[in-house]
């Protein structure tokens, strides 16, 4: 199986800007920072048949830290993988459901015994814009293009968006591990 992905960070909890982070996760390795990591990560991706085929993607969580947001592409689209922090868990829990557009609680968003993980697709739910992490009222992502927003686990707290930010299939095979693509449990009950 194809396994191999490179991402890169964005801000972090307190909004300020990490360098660069490239992950190959195939070969279990976290290859730190500067442009000269992409020559060595693109030789390790998937032939363009492969990921056409959509072909389901590894990513390494172990170097991700919390409340960072680290951006993937499987099959051509944006995913955020977020790791919370212990405080946006909390809060996300206790977000009430009357108070949102597309009312979802918190366990139908991350994994049973994974909670501090949000997988989603990455496009605003409006009209395709990239939301912006750590940005908004709401702990999670503003879409720079029309004004909504998004909690920390992309649901949406502010329109014109009307739905919240899609989840993708995925599963977790250990603590450090998830593949995206792959069918392997559903989003907690
Ligand atoms: S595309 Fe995000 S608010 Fe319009």
């Amino acid at each position: 199986m194809a396994d191999t992905t490179a991402t890169h960070a964005t801000a972090g909890p307190e909004g300020t800007k990490r360098d660069f982070l490239f992950l190959a996760t195939g070969a279990g390795l976290a290859v730190g920072v500067g442009a000269v990591a992409w020559p060595f990560v693109a030789s390790m991706a998937p032939d363009a048949a492969t990921v056409a085929a959509g072909a389901p993607l590894d990513v390494d969580l172990s170097p991700i830290q919390d409340g960072q947001i680290v951006n993937v592409f499987w099959r051509g689209k944006l995913i955020f993988v977020r790791k919370l922090t212990e405080k946006e868990v909390t809060d996300m829990k206790a977000v009430p459901l009357d108070q949102m557009i597309d009312p979802a609680p918190f366990s139908a968003r991350v994994k049973a015994g994974h909670d501090q993980w949000l997988v989603s697709y990455g496009n605003c739910t409006h009209l395709g814009c990239v939301p912006i992490g750590h940005s908004g009222n709401f702990e999670g992502w503003a879409c720079p293009c029309h004004g909504s927003q998004f909690d920390a686990v992309g649901r949406v707290r502010r329109g014109p968006a009307p739905t919240n930010l899609p989840i993708p299939p995925y599963a977790f095979s250990s603590d450090t591990k998830l593949t995206i693509g792959e069918e392997g449990g559903k989003a907690a009950a």
